[in-house]
């Protein structure tokens, strides 16, 4: 009888563990690719485009594409904005900057020339593109596809001397602070407790609940935010994160502490940080997203896995003392960087293209 009970047990909790693990899969949430007026081709090139980095996943983009005169337009989305953490659109910029680079590498990947230009009146990109060659970069296109934002902790073992003797163009060592420099304590310790403070800020907390995607059916609905893949939470761990948060919970003290013991560790587990400065004017912050790509493609093609943190420029207090210890002006990005054991590639929550590209 005890046996018996015993098998049955075991049963269940295989069963348990089975379900967690299904409901725990990867999402697909199968962006819609499709918008009229636009061939295929550019439909593909638009996609590749959307898997740029961006502040909280909010895809902050309108895209008017004139594609007679060959050229697209590039304007921050002014519903998408993050008041509380971002209020004067400084990420806002840096993002659509990102897109752009993206976007041009994308457009290279398909055998186009591009150029890229400020209109610093209306505050809008203007991408202008020509087909110069027939053959696609599949090894480019991929390594977009790689691309994307690691989360969890990474090895502490020093950058390989290989990368920053020979491979490393766009990383300057003046701005890469390895792990165990006092530039580094300073920057792990600045992050954290800024970190601390916006965990601790209803404000904040309730501007990061919004964005956080709690099952998979919210995932599918807005295509976009903070679900659990883009946290780097997957497997059991995600089904039980699902069943254990919701929005209102997410906005409390157990969620903040979690969140700061997280912080925490991804502080602790990497290589070091590399830091992107530029002016604050709405054309310096587009061209350091640029910068910004430029570099995280440069990374990923070396294995090399990163993480943007920016608690502690996005609390003033914070900034100014990290900028006056580290000697650098107007810090606008600070990448965790590290190597991983299995790279990954980018979880693809994006919006239908159709929601934000127009053609005229
Ligand atoms: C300006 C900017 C600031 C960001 N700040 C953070 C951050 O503080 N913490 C973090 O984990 N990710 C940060 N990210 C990464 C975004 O969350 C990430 O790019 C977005 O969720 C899309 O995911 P992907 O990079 O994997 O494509 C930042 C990205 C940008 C462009």
């Amino acid at each position: 009888m005890k046996i018996k009970i015993l098998l049955i047990t075991v049963a269940i909790l295989i069963l348990l563990v089975g379900i967690l693990l299904f409901l725990g899969r990867k999402i697909d949430v199968k962006t819609n690719k499709k918008v009229s007026n636009l061939s295929e081709e550019l439909q593909e090139v638009f996609y590749l485009g959307s898997l740029a980095p961006n502040s909280h996943n909010i895809q902050s983009w309108e895209i008017t594409v004139y594609p007679e005169k060959e050229y697209v337009v590039i304007a921050a989305d002014p519903e998408k904005k993050l008041d509380v953490i971002d209020p004067k659109g400084r990420e806002v910029f840096i993002s659509l900057g990102c897109y752009a680079k993206t976007l041009m590498k994308s457009f290279e990947a398909y055998g186009y020339k591009t150029e890229y230009s400020f209109d610093e009146e209306n505050k809008e990109i203007t991408v202008k593109y020509h087909k110069s060659s027939e053959e696609a970069n599949l090894g480019l296109a991929e390594l977009i596809k790689k691309r994307h934002t690691d989360k969890r902790g990474f090895e502490n073992q020093a950058l390989s001397s290989t990368y920053l003797s020979s491979e490393c163009e766009s990383l300057d060592p003046d701005f890469y602070f390895e792990n165990g420099s006092p530039e580094f304590e300073a920057i792990k310790k600045s992050t954290l407790d800024a970190y601390i403070v916006q965990a601790n800020d209803k404000e904040a907390a309730e501007e990061l609940s919004n964005w956080l995607r709690l099952s998979n059916a919210e995932t599918k609905k807005t295509k976009d935010g903070l679900p659990a893949e883009q946290l780097g939470i997957l497997g059991i761990k995600k089904s039980l994160y699902y069943l254990t948060t919701n929005h209102e919970s997410a906005k409390g003290e157990t969620f903040s502490k979690q969140g700061i013991d997280t912080a925490r560790k991804q502080l602790e587990g990497c290589s070091g940080f590399c830091i992107i400065s530029s002016e604050n004017t709405e054309k310096q912050l587009v061209e350091c997203g640029m910068q910004t790509v430029e570099l995280w493609l440069e990374l990923t093609d070396a294995g090399i896995s990163v993480q943007p943190m920016s608690y502690a420029i996005e609390e003033e207090e914070y900034k100014a003392n990290l900028q006056s210890v580290l000697n650098i002006d107007n810090i606008q990005m600070i990448l965790r960087i590290g190597y991983t054991s299995e790279y990954g590639c980018n979880a693809g929550i994006r919006r239908d293209l159709a929601d934000y590209i127009s053609v005229k």
